[in-house]
């Protein structure tokens, strides 16, 4: 069964009204290829987690507040799809979700437009209804604003994990401490904030939220390094991007951390030997060398202590029956 059917959850409408956004926009009326660009985006998939996130955590709610939930799930997906957009720039990858980019279909300053026209959109449609006054003092009372500062912080956490990555290519000497903090801040910071926005929403109480946050940020490091190893472990078709593009992209991951350990061995000086200017064959030589080296099972081991952890917070949570639809996740994202 797939995520979303286990979880209940309907993502044609999902994708229907991600579309719509940019659609409906009147201010981007005049330029059609705007709205044509997300609906493409959408079209090519994506399997939409942090919108089920989201979903998942508002049925913690002590109340149901479906719009204001559905609202949070749709931006915070569009600031994700955004990211990926700058992300796919920055790293010049021409192919995600099996498709060729947006930066390769519609030209890169296209894309950079687009995706902040998404960002800038999400806020923008956050605030949409903020200073209607009847709403206003229903809000003032349940304290629920559609979290307009987290929606800021977190997207300043997330610009920060890229900058941390754009500015440690070919650090072979990063260490684990700072590989943990990037992936946080790109990856687990805004997982986290999904599960809790949505819970605050709808008025889940104070621990019940910290601990959901906890969840998802558990969560999100178990799935960025399982990332950063499929990277290294499958091929391009089996995950719909460019694979061994992250050492030759000099963004250094834990399989890399790992295969540098032994500082004299072979491996580490041809690692250290990388840069921008190396010949492919190089990048594809050392890649498969770390994936035999058992970094990869190092990598994954990690992976599955960050999975324990979130299992361990869905114990606190239990007998909550929303906690199943945790269990779920956790299944999913360890399979
Ligand atoms: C990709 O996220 C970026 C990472 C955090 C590794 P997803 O794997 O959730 O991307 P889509 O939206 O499903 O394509
Ligand atoms: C996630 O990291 C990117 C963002 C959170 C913006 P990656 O760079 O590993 O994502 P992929 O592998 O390109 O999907
Ligand atoms: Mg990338
Ligand atoms: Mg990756």
């Amino acid at each position: 069964m797939k995520l979303h059917e286990a979880l209940r959850i309907d993502l044609t409408e999902l994708n229907e009204q991600l579309i719509a956004i940019a659609a409906s926009d009147p201010d981007a009326k005049g330029h059609s290829w705007i709205g044509e660009s997300v609906a493409r985006l959408v079209e090519a998939g994506g399997k939409r987690l942090r919108p089920m996130m989201v979903l998942v955590g508002a049925r913690f709610g002590l109340e149901s507040d479906p719009t204001h939930v559905g609202k949070a799930a749709l931006i915070l997906e569009y600031l994700h799809m955004a990211s990926l957009i700058h992300d796919d720039i920055i790293d010049s990858s021409d192919l995600r979700r099996g498709e060729p980019t947006l930066h390769k279909a519609v030209g890169i300053p296209e894309a950079a437009h687009i995706a902040n026209y998404m960002m800038a959109r999400a806020v923008e449609w956050a605030m949409e209804g903020e200073i209607d006054p009847a709403e206003d003092d229903r809000r003032e009372q349940r304290s629920d604003k559609p979290r307009l500062a987290d929606v800021a912080s977190l997207l300043m956490q997330l610009c920060m994990g890229e900058y941390q990555q754009l500015g440690n290519r070919f650090n072979f000497d990063l260490t684990l401490p700072d590989y943990l903090e990037k992936s946080r801040n790109k990856t687990a910071v805004l997982m986290a904030n999904c599960f809790r926005i949505g819970a605050e929403l709808n008025q889940a109480n104070k621990a019940v939220c910290k601990r959901l946050y906890a969840f998802g940020e558990a969560l999100g490091m178990a799935f960025q390094i399982k990332d950063d190893v499929l990277d290294y472990s499958e091929t391009s078709e089996q995950i719909g991007k460019p694979a061994g593009s992250d050492l030759r992209g000099g963004n250094v991951t834990l399989p890399v951390l790992y295969a540098l350990e032994d500082k004299d061995s072979e491996l580490a000086r041809e690692i250290r030997s990388l840069g921008a200017d190396s010949p492919d064959e190089a990048f594809a030589r050392v890649t498969r060398q770390v994936a035999a080296s058992g970094a990869i099972e190092r990598s994954l081991e990690l992976s599955r202590a960050y999975a324990k952890k979130a299992a361990r917070i869905i114990e606190k949570l239990r007998p909550h029956p929303a906690t199943e639809d945790l269990d779920i996740f956790l299944r999913y994202f360890t399979e």
